[in-house]
């Protein structure tokens, strides 16, 4: 079976996409399950500083022109605190290269061909893609070709207002399934939370795949490297753990990828 795309994407920069990745890829597989990781985040590449992972060419942005293999893009992150490695693809974080990526873009069908020839190589089970937020068309077809979208929505209300218009913007191409991942959220939400939940449901016709708080500890390691990976039985990592069961308990159906 084709490993299922999980896409992150989000309406603004900065709500905490790439943490939250790194963060559920670990936690997957903590419990087992083989991940690739890939930045498809071309105009603001850093995943590979969360893992700590070297950057050198080819990346995926030289796949994507179609001047590099995809066996010689592939990373691997190995630490001995998890069972086996995740499979990572950096973006390249060369200023020329990220020009040329604003000024010709990509072409999707390759990275579609990618990223089912990394499930299948590599057997992975959960495929993780980050995004450029907003409205690029390459975020937007890499979202409606995933088995799974998940916007990242922290509590302000001109990310709340925005949401709906990228939710427009990914249901006018398809429809995914989509649910949100409200992040950043003050420590003691409680009632606040939960309201926000019922506003995505009223406001978006969404369901919500996690709440995630804002934690010092997270924003102290400031993307220095993966906080349930050092802290696996801290509060914050456990709401991490709670999203991960969730995508293995979701119901994936085939997507449209090639
Ligand atoms: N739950 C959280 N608690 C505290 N800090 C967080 C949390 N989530 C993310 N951060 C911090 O917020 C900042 C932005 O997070 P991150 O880089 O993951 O956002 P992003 O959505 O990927 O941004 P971009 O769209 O620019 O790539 C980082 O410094 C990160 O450590
Ligand atoms: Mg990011």
């Amino acid at each position: 079976m084709a490993a299922r795309t999980i896409t992150l994407h989000a309406f603004r920069a900065g709500t905490g996409k790439t943490t939250l990745l790194a963060n559920i890829a670990v936690s997957l597989t903590q419990q087992g399950k083989r991940i690739g990781i890939v930045d498809a985040d071309v105009h603001a590449p850093g995943l590979h500083i969360l893992f700590g992972l070297p950057n050198p060419r080819p990346t995926l942005n030289d796949y994507l022109w179609d001047e590099a293999r995809l066996d010689e893009i592939v990373a691997r992150f190995q630490d001995d605190r998890l069972p086996h490695e995740i499979i990572a693809v950096p973006a390249s974080s060369q200023l020329d290269d990220i020009l040329r990526m604003l000024r010709e873009g990509f072409d999707c069908s390759l990275l579609y061909t990618g990223l089912r020839a990394l499930g299948e190589r590599h057997q992975l089970d959960y495929l993780l893609v980050d995004t450029p937020p907003g409205f690029h068309s390459e975020a937007l077809i890499i979202a409606i070709a995933s088995n799974l979208v998940l916007i990242t929505l922290p509590p302000d209300e001109q990310d709340l207002a925005g949401t709906l218009l990228l939710l427009d913007a990914i249901r006018r191409r398809g429809e995914p399934p989509t649910f949100l991942l409200l992040n950043k959220l003050p420590a003691q939400h409680g009632p606040y939370g939960e309201s926000l939940v019922r506003e995505a449901r009223a406001r978006y016709g969404l369901e919500v795949m996690g709440s995630v708080h804002y934690e010092e500890g997270v924003a102290h390691l400031a993307s220095r490297g993966v906080f349930a990976l050092q802290h696996p039985q801290h509060p914050w990592s456990q709401h991490i753990d709670q999203v991960a069961a969730r995508i293995l308990d979701f119901d994936f159906q085939p997507g449209i990828l090639p």
